[in-house]
C-alpha cells in the first residue's frame, strides 16, 4: 500500500539515487524507470553525483530517455544533494566508494562515513518523509551516521540493505534442497552487513515444511553460513568487481515490498534502527526480519532463539558497536 503522507502532492513517485553514473545505478535506474516498485505510476528520477561524474550521469539520462520508458516522467542531474533529495519520497543512498580485494566493508568508513552526515542533514531539511535505503558500504553504519544528523525522519524511515544477504541465502538454499526460491519462506539475516552477519536458516520452511533438518548442521555451519557471509568477497574475486546487477535487484526488491507491502505472514530481512528488539542496542542499524504492513517496516517478534542463535546474533552486534564506537571518534556522530 503506497502511504499518501508524503510531501510530494502529485501522482508521480519523486525517486533520489546517489552515485548515479556508478554501476549499481545503471541497473537499478532502468529498474526504477520500468515502474518495478510503483507498478502504474509514473516516476520521476533525480540523479544525484559528485562534480567529476556529472556528465557520466548525463549520459545515463540520454540512456533512459532512450529506452522510452511509458511510465517514466522528468529525469534531472543534481551534483548538490539537496536539491536532489527535494520532494523525495524515495531514496537510495548508493553513492560510495565500493571496497578492492582484500578489503573488509568496515574499511570503507573512513572514506565513506563523511559523505551520509550532511546527506542526513539534508535529507531531514528537504524530505522528512522519504524512505530511505543506504546502500553505501559499510551500509549499516553509514545508515547509523544518516540517522544520526536526519532530524524529522521517523527511524524506521532510515534502513540498510540486507536483502541482498537475504536473496544469496533463499538462493543457496533452494540450490541445496532443489527447490524454486518462491518455495522458501522464514530466512532472516541478522545483524552487520559484513562478513559477521548471521544468515539464520532456522525456520525456514519450503512449501510450508520445516527444512532445517534436512539442510543438515553441518552444511550450514561449515558451508551456508560463511559462503553467504563472504559472497561479496567471493564476487569481488571472481568478477573482478564488486556486485552490482544483484545488488540494484535486492534494492528493488527492499523498496518494492516497502512501498506495495511483504506478502502474508512472511518477512524479509533488513536493517533499521533497533529499537531494542531480541536485546539488541537502540542506534545500531541491525538487520532484522521485517514485514512491511500499511507502508512501514515492523520488526517481527517473538521468535524463539536458541543458544547458538543468541551466540552469533551477539558476535555481529559487538562489530557493530565497534564500527559505531569507531565512527564516534572519528567524529562523524556527536
Ligand atoms: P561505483 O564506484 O561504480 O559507483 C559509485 C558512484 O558514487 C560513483 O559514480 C561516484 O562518483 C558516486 N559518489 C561518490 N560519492 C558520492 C556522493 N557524495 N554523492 C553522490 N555520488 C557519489 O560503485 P558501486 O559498485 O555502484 O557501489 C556503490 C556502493 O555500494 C559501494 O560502497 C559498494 O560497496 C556498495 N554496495 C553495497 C551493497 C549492499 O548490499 N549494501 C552491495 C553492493 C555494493
Ligand atoms: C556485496 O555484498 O556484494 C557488497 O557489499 C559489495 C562488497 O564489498 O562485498
Amino acid at each position: 500500500m503506497v502511504d499518501n503522507t508524503s510531501q510530494n502532492t502529485s501522482d508521480a513517485l519523486n525517486v533520489a539515487v546517489t552515485g548515479a553514473a556508478g554501476q549499481i545505478a545503471y541497473s537499478l535506474l532502468f529498474r526504477l524507470a520500468a515502474g518495478e516498485i510503483s507498478p502504474g505510476r509514473k516516476v520521476n528520477l533525480r540523479l544525484i553525483e559528485i562534480e567529476p561524474a556529472k556528465r557520466a550521469a548525463e549520459g545515463v539520462t540520454m540512456e533512459l530517455k532512450d529506452a522510452a520508458f511509458p511510465l517514466l516522467g522528468d529525469v534531472t542531474v543534481h551534483t548538490d544533494a539537496r536539491e536532489g533529495f527535494q520532494d523525495a519520497d524515495v531514496v537510495f543512498l548508493v553513492g560510495a566508494k565500493p571496497r578492492q580485494k582484500g578489503q573488509e566493508r568496515a574499511d570503507l568508513l573512513a572514506a565513506n562515513g563523511a559523505i551520509f552526515g550532511p546527506q542526513g542533514e539534508a535529507l531531514g531539511e528537504v524530505a522528512p518523509n522519504a524512505r530511505v535505503l543506504v546502500v553505501g558500504n559499510p551500509a549499516n553504519t553509514n545508515a547509523a551516521i544518516l540517522a544520526a544528523h536526519a532530524k524529522g525522519i521517523a527511524p524506521n524511515r532510515i534502513t540498510a540493505m540486507m536483502r541482498l544477504d537475504h536473496n544469496r541465502a533463499l538462493s543457496q538454499a533452494a540450490d541445496r534442497l532443489d527447490v524454486p526460491v518462491s518455495a522458501l519462506s522464514g530466512m532472516v539475516v541478522w545483524g552487520n552487513h559484513s562478513a559477521s552477519q548471521f544468515p539464520d536458516a532456522t525456520a525456514l520452511r519450503a512449501a510450508g515444511e520445516p527444512v532445517f533438518e534436512k539442510l543438515g548442521t553441518e552444511w550450514i555451519s561449515e558451508e551456508f553460513i560463511p559462503r553467504v557471509a563472504k559472497r561479496g568477497a567471493e564476487i569481488i574475486e571472481v568478477r573482478g568487481h564488486s556486485s552490482a546487477a544483484s545488488a540494484a535487484s535486492a534494492a528493488i526488491d527492499h523498496m518494492r515490498d516497502w512501498l506495495l507491502g511483504t506478502e502474508g505472514d512472511e518477512w524479509v530481512s533488513v536493517a533499521l534502527p533497533s529499537d531494542g528488539s531480541y536485546g539488541v542496542p537502540e542506534g545500531l542499524v541491525f538487520g532484522f526480519p521485517c514485514r512491511s504492513v500499511n507502508g512501514e517496516w515492523e520488526i517481527v517478534q517473538g521468535l524463539e532463539l536458541g543458544e547458538e542463535q543468541k551466540q552469533r546474533i551477539a558476535r555481529t552486534q559487538q562489530e557493530l558497536e565497534e564500527e559505531l564506537a569507531a565512527v564516534r571518534e572519528a567524529g562523524f556522530i556527536d
